[in-house]
């Protein structure tokens, strides 16, 4: 495992990638690595993620207060969305929040990235929908993706960026990343005349390569209602999770945020 200075220097890391990848502007952006149940790394305010170095980053508590940071350094901005991350996922590891080019542009024009076009987005991410809409700093962005949490490890945030989560900082790195090729491949697509989308049974032998391989973290498709009642996927949850009906997968996710409450 990792120490606490070696974590802040892959949190350095992951900055320069964002930043070298274009997939934040300025200084947008932002990261967190749960150290223990008590306390976090996080990114600082208002510098640019691609030229950090360990002393930029500060330490927090469960509730975003500062443990430790040096001179000049306040943590994120946006701290809240991570530690309710941290909160109703206790699986979680790490958050990255980023504004790339082409899930942000998706995010901008309101089309969540539902559509099944290619095998490692179906794998890695199922479907990625849009938490609606919040004033950054604010509990509007937290309230917005708690809805989701239960279901996915990335969202689009509505006219703003993007947000993942996993079990590594790499890890949710990757899934941003991941979010981004799926987007942009979505967006050229379309561009050539339109997606030649996969067919609902390809889907779901893909879903079960899924299962094969045990991979960690949550996937629409262990909520899809169609494959509990044995049907083919519908690869659609990005779409049902935006509309204001309430499903089985609300249900699902309204108790296991119940439970974790009690648990606490
Ligand atoms: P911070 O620099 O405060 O983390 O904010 C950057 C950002 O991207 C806000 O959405």
């Amino acid at each position: 495992m990792m120490n606490e200075f070696e974590t802040k220097k892959e949190m350095c890391e992951i900055g320069r990638r964002v930043y070298n990848r274009g997939m934040v502007a300025a200084n947008d952006g932002n990261f967190s690595v749960k150290l223990n149940d008590r306390e976090f790394l996080c990114t600082p305010t208002g510098v640019s993620k691609g030229f950090m170095t360990p002393e930029y980053i500060c330490k927090i508590d469960a509730d975003g207060k500062v443990l430790q940071a040096n001179k000049g350094f306040r943590p994120s901005s946006e701290i809240k969305m991570h530690m309710r991350v941290y909160r109703e996922r206790p699986d979680v590891r790490a958050v990255v929040h980023a504004h790339p080019l082409y899930a942000t542009s998706f995010a901008i024009a309101g089309i969540p990235l539902t559509q099944p076009i290619m095998p490692e987005a179906i794998i890695t991410l199922g479907c990625v929908p849009i938490a609606e809409y919040g004033t950054p700093s604010t509990d509007e962005i937290p309230d917005a993706v708690s809805k989701y949490l239960q279901y996915y490890d990335a969202v689009l945030l509505e006219n703003h960026g993007a947000l993942a989560y996993s079990d590594s900082l790499l890890s949710a790195y990757h899934k941003m990343e991941s979010v981004e090729f799926y987007a942009r491949l979505l967006y050229q697509s379309k561009m050539l005349g339109g997606p030649k989308e996969l067919s609902k049974d390809q889907v779901k032998v893909l879903y079960d390569l899924r299962s094969q391989f045990g991979m960690t973290g949550k996937h629409p498709a262990e909520i899809c209602a169609n494959n509990r009642d044995g049907k083919a996927n519908c690869h659609g949850c990005g779409k049902n999770a935006n509309s204001n009906e309430t499903t089985d997968t609300d249900l699902i996710a309204m108790i296991t945020k119940k439970v974790l409450e009690q648990l606490k």
